[in-house]
């Protein structure tokens, strides 16, 4: 009886380990790519660089639900305008347009 307790607290305890992992796994891709692309060369989680802090562009588009489309177009093509007069450069097709959507995505989730 005892031993049968225990077993199911290791089986919960080894549930829960996949779970975490399986979530922390979905962020450390998007940050990883972001890392391995040179995107942190001139952005920050929480601030600015050459470019917008992560957290900013999350705020301004919350709710948007357009916003993942438009920034992996923006991530892809670059652009100007919108955070000032300095352009992002385009950063496709060299990373491709799946890796861009992973980015996009964790880039609206820093908020
Ligand atoms: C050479 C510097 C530089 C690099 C490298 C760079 N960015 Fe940017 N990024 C900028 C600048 C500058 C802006 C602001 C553009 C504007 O005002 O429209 C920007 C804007 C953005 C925005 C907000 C776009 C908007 O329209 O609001 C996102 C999201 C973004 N970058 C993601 C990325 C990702 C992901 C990468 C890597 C694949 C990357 N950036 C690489 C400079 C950079």
């Amino acid at each position: 009886m005892k031993h049968q307790v225990s077993l199911s607290i290791i089986a919960a305890l080894g549930i829960a380990a996949l779970a975490l992992t399986a979530s922390s796994s979905y962020a450390a891709t998007g940050a990883e790519l972001a890392q391995k692309n040179n995107c942190m060369a001139c952005h920050g989680i929480d601030k600015k660089i050459v470019g917008p802090a992560y957290k900013d562009v999350a705020k301004k588009y919350k709710g948007n639900a357009d916003a993942v489309a438009m920034l992996s177009k923006k991530i892809k093509d670059g652009g100007s305008g919108v955070w000032g007069p300095i352009p992002m450069p385009a950063n496709g097709p060299k990373v491709s347009d799946a890796d861009i959507k992973v980015m996009a995505e964790w880039v609206m989730a820093t908020n």
